[in-house]
């Protein structure tokens, strides 16, 4: 049951090429939106460079059983993230499934027998992590089921890492190759490429932004109407009420939220270490920055209605609205820019000179990521710096509305425990302040800072908004008054042993220890409930004892509560001469901790994944080979197992 069955649209794509008129299909699995955004430039490269009739699927949309008939003279491609621990997407998971299936069975007209995809040629480009165990598995995998089967591959399976930070860069290296490839096996020639609108705006001047069947940031008509209904879930977010938010600790630098969201009555429901999705709006300064460096702060309240040019093109919000609203609600325009974006914008400068400038950022690499990348910015920022103060007039709405990536909520680790709260979410989340020294122009965290805009207001503080961030805390027509906030549940697979005598061991430094806290509130209340609690062991670090030491009397309650099953050991980095990670006190307590892995403990890790996440676990294979006196390759294939048989689980971010 997904949007394009209950639209009673074809699920199958032969048909949906052969009506729309397509030779190439762009298929993507995201999660969080990039992979969505490469599919699509793809789609229009393809188009503007080579003439490919191309159009951008979504996978889950479709069936897969007639890949076997495929023509041979069309072209797949596909663009797919790996997700946490080497997982599908979501909308990948029936994909992944039906294709590395033991006893596919495919619809008749294809190859000869083992060969059943021996029509197909496609193309390949993944996205991962090389901090995660499984380094983009979704493209390794599908590359070998595909080739398995007697696909033909053009060009070579991509791999961008998100760990390295060379996404855009592996990806951009990557294409070129490709191209050549494609063009070759498919007869293809090379064309002066120019920018195609693939969505069309039409102005409404009948309609005014106050009218009510005009869209302000509603995803959808049920939200419009003012009567949300379920299913909750990403494609319609629930607005829930904020039943409380306080600030865990307040620096100069660093606020830190809890925040208690009440989803009683959606029929939302979370078990303890599921994730809640929390849908942001921009930064209202940042949107007048658009306005401003378009030159079109006229037309903001202007109401249109957007449609795409060819019936594949999706647009990502619905009409009709106005250019405020789109640009507030749909679209991340507090992004990092991309280099091949920077190079489709050199058309639409101002002048020469800033024109040479967009060719020089978008053909040389060191020479963007010295002046964009490193310095952290957006769309808007870009085009104020690079134009020197000029106003781009010439950049159409279109353009913003296809080459900027559709917004996305954001995904907070549950921090509390659905046995003792179930009608009720808390989050815990770090606001950093905004700016930091060399990197002047960076605005951290939307959501985050959309938050605490949410929690002065509900707080009245003396001093809202220091920064200026103008936030439009009220949402569209003041539906939100403040105290909503729109959210959605992801569940995930980090979760308590289902039988709580098990020990459990936790690693979550600074904000990393937000689910162990539903876990230990958990277990506090299995313990006061009169069940048998296993041994419960929390590592936390922050910096210091007297500043960021969140729920420190929270602490103290559940160790009562839970006596002598509960032990916390705290490395506070910046409290004395030398700094104290988890991993000292891991390594201290090394002993203890191998015995409780024997015992079938669980281990958990929580929080920073590039280094505090992959030092533990290399740690963890060195203190098992020293008090089990194996060998450090055996240690480290203990670990490996540990993983694998989901005794070792991660929730971690980069
Ligand atoms: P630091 O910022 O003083 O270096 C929560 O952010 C805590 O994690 C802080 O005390 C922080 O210390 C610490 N931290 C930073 N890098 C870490 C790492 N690689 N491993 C473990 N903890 C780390």
């Amino acid at each position: 049951a997904n949007g394009a069955a209950k639209a009673g649209k074809s699920r199958n794509i032969l048909e949906k090429m052969d009506e729309t008129d397509k030779n190439c299909v762009v298929f993507y699995g995201s999660q969080t939106g990039t992979a969505e955004d490469y599919a699509s430039r793809l789609s229009k490269e393809g188009h503007s460079r080579f003439g490919l009739k191309t159009m951008v699927a979504d996978l889950e949309e479709y069936d897969f059983e007639n890949l076997d008939n495929f023509p041979e003279d069309k072209l797949a491609i596909f663009v797919l993230a790996t997700y946490g621990e080497g997982e599908p997407t979501d909308n990948a998971v029936e994909f992944y499934e039906f294709i590395g299936a033991e006893d596919i069975s495919f619809s008749e007209g294809g190859g000869p027998g083992d060969k059943p995809l021996s029509k197909l040629n496609y193309v390949a480009f993944g996205l991962g992590n090389n901090t995660y165990e499984h380094y983009n598995s979704m493209v390794r995998n599908v590359d070998k089921y595909l080739t398995k089967l007697g696909a033909t591959r053009l060009g070579d399976a991509g791999e961008g890492d998100d760990g390295a930070g060379t996404m855009e860069e592996d990806f951009l290296a990557w294409k070129e190759p490709m191209w050549a490839a494609v063009a070759e096996k498919m007869g293809l020639e090379e064309r002066e490429a120019a920018y195609e609108p693939v969505f069309e705006i039409t102005e409404k001047p009948e309609l005014s932004a106050e009218d009510d069947t005009v869209y302000l940031g509603e995803p959808n008509k049920n939200h419009l109407e003012g009567n949300q209904k379920g299913p909750f879930n990403a494609n319609n977010p629930y607005i829930a009420p904020i039943i409380e938010s306080y600030e865990l600790f307040t620096t100069k630098e660093r606020n830190c939220l809890h925040m208690e969201i009440d989803i009683a009555g959606s029929n939302l429901s979370y078990t303890t270490g599921d994730h809640i999705a929390i849908w942001p709006n921009n930064a209202g300064k940042e949107v007048d920055r658009v306005f401003r460096i378009l030159g079109k702060e006229d037309k903001r309240h202007t109401v249109i209605s957007v449609k795409g040019l060819d019936p594949t093109a999706k647009v990502p919000f619905p009409s009709p609205t106005t250019y405020d609203a789109a640009i507030r609600y749909h679209v991340e325009i507090g992004a990092a820019v991309s280099r091949q974006l920077v190079s489709t914008l050199a058309q639409f400068a101002p002048s020469d000179d800033v024109k040479a400038e967009m060719v020089k950022l978008g053909s040389d690499k060191d020479y963007f990521k010295q002046h964009v990348t490193d310095r952290n910015l957006n769309f808007a920022q870009l085009l104020e710096i690079s134009g020197k103060g000029q106003v781009w007039s010439k950049v159409p709405f279109t353009f913003l509305f296809e080459g900027l990536v559709k917004i996305q909520p954001r995904y907070y680790s549950i921090s509390s425990s659905s046995f003792v709260q179930k009608n009720k979410i808390s989050i815990t989340a770090i606001v950093e302040s905004l700016q930091k020294p060399g990197a002047p122009h960076v605005l951290k965290g939307v959501t985050t800072n959309y938050l605490l805009a949410l929690k002065q207001k509900q707080h009245g503080d003396p001093n809202p908004d220091p920064h200026g961030l103008n936030y439009s805390i009220t949402g569209p027509r003041n539906k939100y008054d403040g105290f909503h906030v729109p959210v959605h549940v992801r569940h995930s697979n980090f979760k308590l042993p289902s039988d709580p005598s098990k020990p459990i061991v936790m690693v979550g430094p600074g904000t990393g220890v937000a689910p162990f806290r539903g876990f230990i509130q958990e277990r506090a209340a299995q313990a006061k409930a009169g069940q048998n609690v296993g041994k419960t062991v929390l590592f936390f670090g922050c910096r210091k004892k007297a500043e960021d030491f969140m729920y420190a009397n929270e602490w103290k309650q559940y160790q009562e509560d839970l006596g002598d099953k509960f032990e916390m050991h705290t490395a506070f980095s910046r409290d004395g001469p030398k700094k104290v990670y988890v991993q000292d006190k891991i390594e201290e307590n090394g002993e203890e901790l191998n015995k409780l892995l024997e015992q079938k403990a669980y281990f958990y890790v929580c929080g920073d994944a590039a280094h505090m996440a992959r030092e533990v676990n290399t740690l963890l294979g060195k203190i098992i080979s020293k008090y089990r006196n194996v060998s450090g390759t055996k240690g480290e294939e203990i670990v490996k197992a540990m993983r694998a048989s989901n005794q070792y689980q991660e929730d971690v971010w980069s």
